[in-house]
């Protein structure tokens, strides 16, 4: 079962990188570990993601406004957080090599439960059973590893100059909550939303665009009446349930786990983790956590800015508390790849096929002469393409190798539709359409193609 899952994980990742969407980041200089660059059909199946995520839950809403901080912040950010003193993870090293791995992942991968265990209780199972690096050496003891990256801010290096890329976005919301409220005033309940990268120097990256060092996140932070959060918290948990049907993910391959109390985050009264059944196991997806006023009390504690709101026509006032859906772009990538990819048999060959929502779908038409060497079916295809791209925007023109080939190709990239002009377009104007998911062709006329 193990390596049929590492299968169908070397499958996604070989496509992958094959036909354009996800290359290994820095790949001609033999790479960058925990960084991916994203080719031409890779980048248009984010915007697709990242364009649903934003149309659902802030162009669609009344309650919901954008916004989009600088990535390097004030120092002091980060130590109000929590994330200077608590964003670590566990870190052991091969005391021969002194490479170095995350401890909980040796123990998970050893097969033993890892949830809630402290420092010293990872050092003693690794003692106890003798666990080995990968490279089947001695580990050191189990200490923690902060995950920020750290540079410095201007021509001066001193540490007043010291800033960390964002390893959320959370952070650039909260520093805005009240820039918002004095330019918008908005009701209670409100939420700021926004989407862009986040950096974390992951100890070890792993298992494609998992886990990586440089990836981005879609959060939302919503603030609302402390006696209601737990109202809030369901209705979000909804969204979230909205979202993954919304990214066509199977109901039944998308898991909640309540997170106990001893492996929620620093900032955490509740979460509950998504997890996907992804090519690798059941991983988390994304993260649903009640997040208190701790934010907004550390900005005031910290800046001795006050961070009340008050209710509109009385003088009751309080420091909201916040419902946060934190999003993982890449993961929801990762997951869509995951339900798309599609074996089936054609004419007693085997073909793979991306079955992309269409919605997502990078390509939503291929249009193709029957044959590239008659001018005339040329140009006719071309004015097919042109009114269709006129309209769809993402239709790609496609006269390589023979139809067959093309089909191929276009499956492999989740292309729904494949248009062809041939003969009989010259003379009734008329083309075939071929599905995706059937392999079904059809005629249309071109008028009612372009509607
Ligand atoms: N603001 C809350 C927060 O950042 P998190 O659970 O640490 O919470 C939220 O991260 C989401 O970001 C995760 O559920 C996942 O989708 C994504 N994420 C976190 N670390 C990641 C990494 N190293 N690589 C790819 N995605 C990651």
């Amino acid at each position: 079962m193990a390596t049929e899952k590492n299968e169908k994980m070397e499958q996604i990742v070989s496509l992958a990188k094959r036909r354009g969407f996800i290359y290994p980041g820095s790949d001609v200089y033999g790479g960058l570990s925990g960084t991916w660059d994203f080719g031409p059909l890779g980048v248009a199946l984010k915007r697709n993601i990242i364009g649903l995520w934003w149309k659902l839950f802030v162009e669609d809403r009344e309650d919901m406004y954008g916004v989009d901080a600088a990535i390097l912040m004030n120092q002091k950010v980060w130590k109000a957080s929590g994330h200077v003193d608590t964003f670590t993870d566990p870190l052991v090293e091969d005391l021969e090599t002194r490479q170095r791995f995350r401890a909980d992942h040796l123990l998970k991968d050893a097969g033993f439960p890892v949830d809630g265990l402290s420092l010293d209780q990872m050092t003693q199972l690794i003692k106890d059973n003798d666990i080995k690096s990968p490279n089947g050496n001695a580990l050191s003891e189990v200490r923690t590893f902060n995950m920020m990256f750290k540079t410095t801010v201007g021509p001066i290096d001193d540490e007043a100059s010291i800033s960390y890329l964002r390893p959320e976005t959370a952070q650039g919301i909260f520093t805005n909550y009240k820039n918002v409220l004095d330019s918008f005033y908005p009701d209670l309940p409100f939420g700021l939303a926004q989407q862009g990268k986040a950096f974390r120097n992951e100890i070890s990256p792993r298992d494609f665009i998992f886990r990586s060092r440089e990836f981005e996140q879609m959060e939302i932070e919503y603030f609302v009446d402390p006696a209601k959060w737990e109202e809030a918290f369901e209705h979000w948990r909804q969204q979230v349930w909205k979202w993954t049907q919304a990214l066509g993910l199977p109901d039944e391959n998308v898991h909640e786990l309540e997170v106990p109390e001893a492996d929620r985050a620093h900032y955490s009264k509740r979460t509950i983790d998504f997890e996907f059944d992804f090519p690798i196991g059941k991983e988390e997806l994304l993260g649903l956590a009640y997040r208190t006023d701790f934010d907004l009390m550390n900005i005031q504690n910290a800046t001795g800015r006050n961070m009340d709101y008050t209710i509109k026509g009385t003088n009751t006032k309080f420091v909201p508390h916040v419902i946060e859906p934190s999003f993982g772009v890449e993961r929801a990538i990762m997951a869509v790849l995951t339900a798309a990819y599609t074996e089936d048999e054609v004419n007693g060959e085997t073909r793979t096929f991306l079955k992309l929502p269409e919605h997502l779908a990078p390509v939503k038409y291929a249009v193709s002469p029957l044959v590239r060497n008659k001018p005339e079916l040329v140009a006719k295809a071309r004015e097919v393409y042109s009114a269709l791209k006129a309209k769809h925007g993402a239709v790609m023109w496609d006269d390589n190798g023979n139809i067959g080939k093309r089909y191929r190709r276009q499956d492999e990239i989740g292309t729904p539709h494949c248009v062809v002009v041939d003969f009989e377009t010259l003379e009734n104007n008329t083309v075939t359409i071929r599905e995706r998911d059937t392999t079904e062709q059809h005629r249309v006329s071109i008028e009612e193609l372009i509607k």
